[in-house]
């Protein structure tokens, strides 16, 4: 795996998305609210968040706080129900926050809309719907680059490394792959704009064990590369294995914070959330 370029440092290369000149640069002064400086604390966090669905629907946030570090990896782990796909969703901007505050890389950017917060270096795929069937496979990675205006090519192929599948299977229309290769097409198309953080809602429904393993693995391999992972998991177990922070989150409540390997010790989280 010698040739493989996510075992490599990639470094700052990520800063192409952010560059101050040319298209796709953020306008912060419309549609999107402002991007204020604030230094400090995690790469990424979503502190504080309070909010729901729509203007009136009820708040489903409590203060919840989940964060990750540079090329770490965070879990949030939870009952059904529980608030995890819409932590994420509050913190990729699809969620109207009555408090709290999104911050990515010393920036406040809680007034940015999700393809605004793209551009600012976030990757998601969501937990369900999150490729287009009907495309092809390499027309799947193409739509994730729609961002970019330069030459993704590259990227592409660090792709087809990261995933040789895909490569093989790249003319097929992605619905006509297994589940486990759909979910490789999602984070592949997710990795075209090159993130600094790459936000998974359950990457592993409904693989097989074995196929979940070799997913982890690819997880751990892009965390290497310096891209944060936060990650919404129901194999808890297995994913607070690979876990640097853990999020236990009920009725979309911070319920138990902590290392991955501080959780799966914690009786309490043993006995309610990993059977034992
Ligand atoms: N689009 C929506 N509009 C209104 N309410 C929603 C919407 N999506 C989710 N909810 C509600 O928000 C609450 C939390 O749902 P959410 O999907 O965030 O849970 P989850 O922890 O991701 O669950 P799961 O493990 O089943 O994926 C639930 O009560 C759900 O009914
Ligand atoms: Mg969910």
């Amino acid at each position: 795996m010698a040739n493989n370029p996510y075992q490599d440092d990639r470094g700052n290369h990520d800063a192409s998305i952010t560059r101050t000149g040319g298209e796709g640069t953020v306008d912060p002064t419309r549609r999107s609210g402002p991007v204020t400086d604030a230094p400090g604390g995690p790469f990424l966090e979503g502190a504080g968040m309070t909010g729901g669905y729509g203007k009136s629907g009820p708040d489903i946030l409590h203060d919840c706080t989940i964060a990750v570090e540079k090329g770490q990896i965070a879990v949030i782990v939870g009952p059904n129900g529980a608030g995890k796909s819409t932590a994420m969703k509050a913190v990729f901007g699809m969620l109207t926050l009555r408090a709290g505050h999104v911050r990515l890389d010393g920036h406040d950017i809680s007034g940015l809309t999700p393809q605004d917060r793209v551009a600012q270096g976030m990757g998601f795929v969501p937990q369900t719907s999150n490729i287009f069937t009907s495309m092809s496979v390499e027309e799947n990675l193409e739509m994730g680059a729609f961002l970019r205006r330069d030459d993704y090519s590259a990227t592409m192929e660090q792709v087809y490394t990261l995933f040789p599948i895909l490569h093989e299977k790249r003319r097929q229309p992605a619905g006509e792959l297994s589940g486990g290769q759909r979910q490789q097409v999602a984070v592949g198309r997710a990795l075209m704009t090159e993130p600094k953080v790459l936000m998974l809602d359950e990457p592993t429904a409904g693989v097989s064990p074995i196929v979940m393993d070799e997913l982890f693995d690819r997880i751990i391999e892009v965390a290497r590369t310096g891209i944060s992972i936060l990650m919404v998991e129901q194999n808890a177990r297995q994913a607070l294995e690979i876990a640097d922070r853990g999020y236990v989150l009920v009725q979309g409540r911070n319920a138990f914070t902590g290392t991955g390997q501080e959780l799966l010790a914690d009786p309490e989280v043993r006995r309610s959330f990993l059977g034992g």
